[in-house]
């Protein structure tokens, strides 16, 4: 008998609301998502219709208003906001629109910094795996230079190698080729999915390319705040088995 690993990311009647003044604004409402060990996983919909909310939900940077996610096996709801913290740590990596590199450090120093916050690896030895890292990304020569030293698509290598450096199960990732220009970003995805195949991380990206869309595993599309399943890919059988279990 063979032991399955645990879902990387599941959603159960998830919803999220913000309260303002008029009442609860719903953004998300009875999302149910399950992404498999390393399985990719596209988000498309239109702007506002609550892909990033969805992804700050998967993180535990945002509380849901109705509903519960694990991730890794772990529910988050269960868990003290210090505990949530170190399991976003040691479990996730994310990758933003706009890189969001800590600009007082260097290339080097980003891609060290997870290691040292998860308590994975320290001092040297983090500088050690971190130039490893950054060698994989393509940016040996570039170690000790600042964020904006760096080109946009050099400082999303940057950002890619931070994210995938202490081998997550889950990488999050919002539109992350979204602010460079098509062949930089065309590298950047290729990048990225070849690392989530080294470390054997699940991927969830927002995506408003469907031919990027097209070369992940399957495509989920958010209308309104609800999701929708679309394209479960079938060509290749290793999902589709899953999803009948
Ligand atoms: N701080 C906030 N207060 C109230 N509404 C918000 C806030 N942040 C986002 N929203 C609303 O939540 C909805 C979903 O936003 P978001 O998840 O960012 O969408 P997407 O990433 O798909 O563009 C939008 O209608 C947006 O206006
Ligand atoms: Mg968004």
């Amino acid at each position: 008998m063979t032991i399955q690993p645990p879902s990387a990311l599941e959603c159960r009647s998830l919803g999220f609301s913000y309260r303002g003044g008029a009442g609860a604004t719903p953004v998300l409402q009875d999302v149910d998502l399950d992404l498999q060990a390393g399985e990719r996983v596209a988000i498309a919909g239109e702007s506002g219709s609550g892909k990033s909310t969805l992804l700050h939900l998967a993180a535990g940077l945002e509380t849901p208003s109705a509903g519960r996610v694990w991730v890794n096996g772990t529910e988050l709801g269960s868990l003290s906001e210090r505990e949530r913290t170190l399991l976003r740590r040691r479990e996730l990596g994310i990758v933003f629109q706009a890189f969001h590199l800590i600009p007082t450090l260097t290339a080097l120093e980003n891609v060290a910094l997870p290691l040292e916050l998860a308590g994975i690896a320290r001092g040297a030895a983090a500088r050690e795996r971190a130039t490893t890292q950054l060698a994989s990304v393509g940016l040996s020569g570039k170690a000790d230079r600042y964020p904006e030293q760096l080109s946009g698509g050099e400082q999303q290598r940057v950002a890619i190698g931070r994210a995938l450096v202490h081998q997550p199960a889950l990488i999050l990732a919002d539109e992350p080729t979204g602010n460079l220009d098509s062949a930089t970003g065309e590298s950047v995805f290729r990048l990225l999915l070849e690392q989530v195949a080294a470390t054997g991380s699940a991927l969830l990206m927002v995506t408003h390319s469907s031919a990027l869309a097209e070369r992940l595993d399957r495509t989920v599309r958010m209308i309104d705040g609800r999701l929708l399943a679309q394209d479960r890919a079938t060509a290749d059988g290793r999902f589709a088995a899953g999803s009948t279990a």
